[in-house]
């Protein structure tokens, strides 16, 4: 598989040997691999005989995501397929596990030395408790999910993620890993070239590639990242140090944060609310209104409700939920995300969803700073269900804190 960019390297970033970077490369292509070969395949194969067959046993054709999978289940190339993507999952974590293992005490140590350089906070409450959602299972088969510490200061799923993320995405979130949260600043310099937030809020953070994006658009802000994992939290710290930004980082969680009351300007997050719960979200968009300064912004990012999309496309996405240990996925594009921020305070009218366009996209359009090579694979890319950001966007949900609460007549 043509390689699109190498991750950038930073101070903390775990360093492979050759053997273990080529073993990192090879999960990477075994992905590009199934995306771009085995993937493209399943809509002939329904369309042939899935469909078809399904139609003979039940006398009518599939209604929905729930009939389509209840015949594809059957089928042995979609068996195929699903079998080699959870491999390939599994594979890429482990590749880089190893590596991280090999290194972990001078990862610990460049981090306290990084996160001692800075002045920006690390803060990290005695006691804190994850939620359950967090914690019960090894959320998209990553090993030891977001919050297991094997030893004291430990920061292994923080690097675990960091690196491996850049393989599950193969490249497509940019050498930082930080498309999302490019591609929502683009978003907001685009729309809202006026807007100035002096303090802004990035909810369940991981290890920062979103948040940092922030600093660099908003310099004078005061930015928080927050997330319930203490290791990726302190490896996040270490990181922006490494990259010469000054972000604060808190174990918190977004559900009921310590911000006082209409703290922020701009509350964001990425890909954060299809690893929370229902019970979870109702409370992440109340907190969100609750820091919100008037006239404030929530953006949440992810991809698409799966009434934005037909039924065989929902299907696609929905093996998440089925083979990726990704429990809320489907339930997530289920829910009505304009009614809960409604419901959390905001306005009807000043809810919306649009698409944030992928910033890589418009990197490789204009050639900047990357090979030929590189901004000619990704500009040619036409992203598909099953990868993370169909169309080329991330879908994005904002909501307007109002200027001043209305009076009821
Ligand atoms: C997919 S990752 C987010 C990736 C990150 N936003 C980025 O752009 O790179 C989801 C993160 O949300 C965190 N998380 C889940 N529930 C949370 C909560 N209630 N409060 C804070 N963080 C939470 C998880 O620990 C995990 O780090």
């Amino acid at each position: 598989m043509l390689n699109t960019f190498q991750q950038a390297d930073h101070p903390i970033l775990p360093k492979a040997t050759a053997d273990e970077a080529a073993r990192q490369e090879f999960t990477k292509s075994f992905k590009g691999f199934i995306q771009s070969s085995l993937l493209p395949g399943l809509t002939p194969i329904y369309q042939t005989r899935v469909a078809r067959r399904f139609e003979k046993e039940h006398g009518h054709a599939p209604q929905d995501r729930r009939d389509i999978r209840t015949g594809m289940v059957d089928d042995i190339y979609f068996q195929h397929y699903a079998a080699a993507n959870r491999i390939a999952q599994e594979l890429l974590w482990e590749s880089v596990g190893v590596s991280i293992d090999r290194q972990l005490p001078e990862l610990i140590a460049r981090a306290k030395e990084l996160s001692a350089a800075t002045s920006a906070q690390l803060v990290m409450p005695e006691g804190f408790e994850p939620p359950r959602y967090v914690t019960a299972l090894d959320i998209h088969c990553m090993p030891g999910g977001y919050c297991s510490e094997v030893c004291s200061d430990d920061v292994s799923v923080g690097a675990l993620y960091d690196r491996g993320v850049y393989l599950y995405s193969m490249g497509y979130t940019g050498p930082n890993n930080d498309d999302m949260g490019r591609s929502v600043v683009n978003y907001i310099k685009r729309h809202m070239p006026d807007f100035r937030p002096r303090r802004i809020l990035d909810m369940g953070c991981t290890v920062g590639h979103s948040t940092l994006p922030y600093k660099e658009l908003f310099p004078d802000a005061e930015v928080w990242g927050i997330d319930v994992g203490g290791p990726c939290v302190r490896y996040a710290h270490a990181r922006a140090a490494g990259f010469g930004l000054e972000v604060n980082f808190a174990q918190m969680n977004a559900e009921a944060t310590t911000f006082p009351d209409e703290h922020f300007d701009l509350v964001v997050s990425h890909i954060l609310l299809h690893e929370t719960s229902g019970k979870a979200m109702p409370r992440i968009f109340a907190e969100a209104h609750r820091v919100l300064a008037p006239g404030g912004l929530m953006i949440h990012a992810d991809l698409p409700p799966f009434d934005l999309m037909d039924p065989f496309t929902q299907f696609i996405l929905d093996n998440e939920t089925w083979y990726n240990n990704e429990p809320f996925w489907g339930a997530m594009r289920d829910m009505d995300q304009i009614a809960l921020a409604e419901k959390a305070g905001f306005d009807r009218a000043d809810v919306r969803f649009d698409t944030a366009p992928m910033a890589v996209m418009e990197f490789a359009a204009a050639a900047e700073g990357y090979s030929q090579e590189a901004s000619e694979a990704v500009a040619e890319r036409d992203f598909t269900a099953g990868e993370f950001a169909p169309g080329g966007g991330w879908e994005v949900l904002i909501a307007r804190k109002p200027l001043a609460r209305k009076i009821a007549a």
